[in-house]
């Protein structure tokens, strides 16, 4: 690796991963819940960085920079303390919370900060990775780097929008003097990502990991009636989004005793109707500060990006890429805190390139997988017509487990680590999340190929790149509600996830082929993992999730069968 321009970059708090770029090149991003199996990891990264400078044989003397990509600085920055002064002031006059309670709100992150750049500290010590080499970036630019580099468009604007990050909620980014540039920005004392967290845990689930329940669950209900307290709470002004403090929403994610009059609205309204209300709101208020913004900057029809993890809710994409003022969209599919070293590297390198897919992670040879099963007393065979086998697997309906290549990164799982099975039986829903131990309120998502696309979706078009990580919703045609009603949601949507050959061949052939020989246009892709586990990363985890029967069986590499 001697002679060779070596970036390392890594976060440590919620999803924490790390990057690896060799000559300007991102050759590896992997994420420490894979491989520590603890989903969503807080923590450092550390077996991240052994597997990076493991594989590539790297000695942390040879590294030029490293990057941290949480948080540039432990304290506010001068114009963000004026702000946070400024919105506390205001809030204070608004509702009876003290001011005690906001400084401490305040200190906590604060000590957030503290506690993660002595944590980083201490890693890197023990990686003997030198602290002078040490670069610190702003969370929320490593968001907007994170898609903005990614993209091809020649003019556009970035939006970042999270819970909290680095004091900030929400940016609006332009790209001006070589380097990108915030230009307005909300702090985490207006995080619409808070409330919907908060709403999230009022309706039993965990805030940070469980509001995507929340957004299929909103497609059963009706947002009318309880929109209307929601709408006091968040506006926008001057293009930036602001929130007023009440007694149904704080600044920070809640507990009852803090927010008793917001759980008691779970008395008045069903489930449903609240979560059908926090999407609505969500919607309303994203899609005018994006529009105010386009206004203000650009006063015409414009390309966006986007990241933050506001920006994983796929009916929100659905009704940005609606507004008038937006062209073209692109989304960084880890568009959550995972998403950060990817951004990092490319804050540093600072040149555009194309994101063909998500497979930037470990992979294993027929060779390691078949030592493997032999070790385990696993049967096994070889197959060399992978969708014969599949055809012959679903009527015996057998769930299907696929391994093949690179581990992804991002939520979703995009056909290296997927459950997949036909999507024809609409039961499916309900046996195989029962099997699964998940409660999903939307059905399971549907791949297919670009060339049965437009068959199945409407409006979808072929360069619309959300639709290649699954991050938007489309309305589905009534082909598709006839031919595959397991994938459609109660609202006639679903959330594909669309192959183009040149980003995944060998995936591609396969749905190709299967459709030549069912007729069927579309499979079940859902993530490979257990209840509560993250993705699948390696065939020990594949089997031990057989092993709990998960799935009947496991195909490894398009090559072996279990
Ligand atoms: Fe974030």
């Amino acid at each position: 690796m001697k002679n060779k321009k070596i970036y390392l970059s890594f976060s440590n708090q919620i999803q924490a991963a790390a990057a690896l770029a060799i000559n300007d090149d991102i050759v590896e991003f992997v994420q420490e819940e894979r491989f520590n199996r603890k989903k969503m990891y807080r923590g450092f990264p550390y077996r991240s960085i052994k597997y990076l400078l493991s594989k590539y044989k790297i000695n942390p003397k040879d590294i030029n920079k490293i990057i941290y990509c949480y948080a540039d600085k432990i304290y506010p920055k001068n114009e963000i303390k004026k702000n946070i002064s400024l919105r506390i002031d205001e809030g204070l006059k608004q509702q009876q919370y003290n001011k005690i309670k906001y400084n401490q709100r305040l200190n906590s992150e604060i000590k957030l900060q503290k506690k993660l750049f002595s944590n980083a500290n201490l890693f890197l010590k023990k990686f003997k990775l030198s602290k002078k080499k040490l670069i610190c970036f702003d969370h929320h630019a490593c968001h907007a780097a994170s898609a903005f580099y990614f993209n091809n468009f020649k003019d556009e604007i970035t939006f970042t929008c999270d819970g909290k990050g680095n004091y900030l909620s929400s940016a609006v980014w332009l790209y001006k003097g070589k380097k990108l540039k915030m230009k307005s920005f909300s702090t985490t004392f207006d995080s619409i990502g808070y409330f919907y967290g908060n709403i999230t845990r009022v309706l039993g689930f965990t805030p940070e990991k469980h509001e995507g329940k929340v957004t299929g669950l909103a497609a059963y209900g009706k947002y009318k009636a309880i929109i209307k307290i929601f709408r006091n709470f968040f506006f926008v002004e001057e293009g930036k989004i602001k929130s007023i403090w009440s007694k149904y929403h704080i600044p920070w994610f809640a507990e009852k005793s803090d927010l008793p009059e917001l759980f008691k609205l779970k008395k008045k309204y069903s489930d449903k109707d609240l979560a059908s209300g926090v999407q609505k709101l969500l919607e309303e208020v994203i899609c005018k500060w994006i529009s105010e913004n386009i206004n203000i900057y650009k006063k015409k029809r414009v390309n966006i990006s986007l990241a933050g993890g506001v920006f994983g809710n796929v009916k929100l994409i659905h009704e940005i890429k609606k507004l008038k003022k937006v062209d073209s969209l692109f989304i960084q599919p880890a568009t959550g805190d995972a998403g950060l070293p990817l951004g990092g590297l490319k804050l540093l390198i600072n040149k555009k390139s194309n994101l063909a897919n998500t497979f930037l992670g470990s992979s294993y040879s027929n060779r390691e997988v078949v030592n493997l099963l032999k070790k385990r007393n696993k049967k096994y065979r070889y197959i060399s017509n992978v969708e014969e086998v599949l055809i012959d697997l679903f009527k015996r309906k057998k769930v299907v487990g696929f391994f093949k290549g690179r581990m992804e990164f991002g939520y979703r799982a995009l056909c290296n680590r997927t459950i997949l099975y036909h999507a024809k039986d609409r039961t499916v829903n309900k046996w195989l999340n029962k099997r699964l131990n998940r409660t999903e309120f939307m059905p399971f998502a549907p791949v297919t190929i670009s060339s049965l696309a437009k068959k199945c979706f409407l409006n979808w078009k072929a360069n619309d790149k959300t639709s290649k990580f699954m991050l938007s919703v489309y309305e589905c045609s009534n082909f598709l509600k006839k031919k595959a009603p397991a994938v459609v949601h109660v609202d006639g949507t679903a959330r594909p996830q669309v192959i183009d050959k040149a980003d995944d061949p060998i995936m591609y052939q396969i749905l190709e082929n299967y459709f030549k020989k069912t007729g069927e246009v579309v499979l079940i892709n859902t993530s490979f993992n257990n209840h509560e586990e993250p993705i699948v990363e390696s065939p020990l985890d594949a089997i031990k999730s057989m092993s709990i029967k998960n799935v009947d069986n496991v195909i490894f590499n398009s090559s072996i069968l279990i």
